[in-house]
């Protein structure tokens, strides 16, 4: 079939209309030229414009999604025609399976295949980029933010949860001191996280305790649940009552900033730490009923592309179950025991206060808590809830949609 190369463009000669051109190139790709005499260039395949048709056939518009009938594309469509209409700011295709579609400028500014505005757009839109942070940073890094603020401005909460999303750390203050505050403000959010163990959950010493948290013993520096394939993501802990004994100290480090340290200085425990997959489980029953959890992990899992995914650790969930060949085994210990030691000399302590809600990223974040003397005279009493990240993204940018007009 025979394409012209280029093809009429409507002219637009007003000062408040701004002309557009484009052209077919290589008979398969779109360019488009948002300005005259502007350098921009924005290509864009044929087949990816064909398989986006925004027309009522193509596109349900109310549930913004592809209705195109996809079992009979032809991935090989050819734009015959092509009109870019300056006055409407929108370029017109007609296609050599006599469909016509269009599309505005903008919508096509948005999803530029130029490599730059795409990173920007999966760092500023998809999820924001992480800051990894050592324990000396704490101070810099935390953010506060008012309770009452964050439950009732809209910017306020987005700013949590970007905050969240950056440094995987941040810590609400002045919440009332009653024990529906997680669930509200998990509900400001979305919803809460359901685990084994319920939906709010409170830490406090208890006789028997089918949990090793609920003891007062000085509790490691771990993850919460590694033993869930989908591990809930956030933790939030909503100090009601703090003890007035020494210890009831939370401790924070950021994983991948260990995970950091041993790509560069011990590449052999990281490799063997990102490949060696670890049991991790829990047994026992809550409310009457028995479970019994097990997931696979290595301790830091990465994505194909080397970028961490989650990190995993707690030496009461390691199963006892070591599915690995034997000589794997001592080599993994010792480079999990550096990874352990180089994260407690890096772990920054900190004593949460009645009305602090502390919310940091069970994915990323090692935490623990030193021990206290908990005794009639001085109680210590947090309710918690978990939050996933998916719902958490999506409520972000619904937020920067609303606040900051981002893409849709
Ligand atoms: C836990 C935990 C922290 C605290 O229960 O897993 O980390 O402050 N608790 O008691
Ligand atoms: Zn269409
Ligand atoms: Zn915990």
């Amino acid at each position: 079939m025979w394409v012209p190369r280029l093809l009429r463009t409507i002219k637009q000669h007003t000062q408040f209309t701004r002309q557009i051109s484009a052209r077919i190139v290589n008979g398969t790709n779109i360019e488009v030229q948002p300005e005259d005499g502007k350098p921009e260039k924005l290509i864009f395949p044929s087949v990816w414009l064909r398989d986006n048709c925004l027309c009522d056939e193509c596109f349900h518009g109310s549930s913004k999604s592809r209705k195109l009938d996809w079992d009979n594309f032809d991935t090989r469509i050819k734009p015959v025609d092509l009109v870019a209409d300056g006055k409407e700011k929108q370029v017109v295709v007609r296609w050599s399976d006599h469909h016509e579609s269009r599309f505005t400028l903008e919508w096509l500014k948005d999803r530029s295949f130029q490599k730059e505005k795409q990173e920007e757009y999966l760092r500023e839109f998809y999820r924001p980029e992480t800051q990894h942070w050592s324990g000396k940073q704490f101070q810099d890094i935390a953010r506060h933010f008012n309770y009452e603020e964050v439950m009732s401005q809209d910017s306020t909460l987005m700013q949590w949860l970007q905050s969240l999303a950056v440094h995987g750390v941040a810590l609400l203050r002045n919440a009332p001191l009653d024990e529906g505050v997680v669930r509200r403000l998990a509900e400001r959010v979305g919803f809460i996280r359901r685990t084994t163990y319920g939906e709010e959950f409170v830490v406090q010493a208890k006789p028997g305790a089918q949990n090793f948290a609920y003891l007062s013993l000085p509790l490691p520096l771990h993850t919460d649940l590694p033993y869930y394939e989908y591990k809930p993501s956030v933790n939030i802990l909503h100090c009601v009552v703090q003890t007035d004994s020494p210890g009831g100290s939370n401790m924070l480090v950021d994983g991948f900033h260990i995970a950091d340290i041993l790509r560069r200085d011990y590449p052999e425990d990281f490799e063997r730490l990102s490949r060696v997959i670890v049991d991790w489980n829990d047994i026992g029953s809550e409310d009457g009923r028995k479970f019994h959890n097990i997931w696979r992990a290595p301790v830091i899992c990465l994505d194909a592309e080397g970028r961490y995914t989650r990190v995993n650790h707690s030496v009461p969930q390691r199963d006892s179950h070591f599915n690995v060949p034997l000589a794997e085994v001592l080599p993994w210990y010792e480079s999990y025991a550096r990874f352990v030691r180089l994260a407690i000399a890096d772990s920054h302590a900190f004593k949460t206060q009645p009305g602090d809600v502390l919310t940091f990223n069970n994915i990323r974040l090692l935490h623990g808590r030193t021990g206290y003397d908990d005794s009639e005279i001085s109680p210590r009493y947090i309710v918690g809830a978990y939050l996933d990240w998916d719902i958490i993204y999506s409520r972000l940018r619904v937020l920067k949609n609303k606040i900051q007009r981002k893409p849709q």
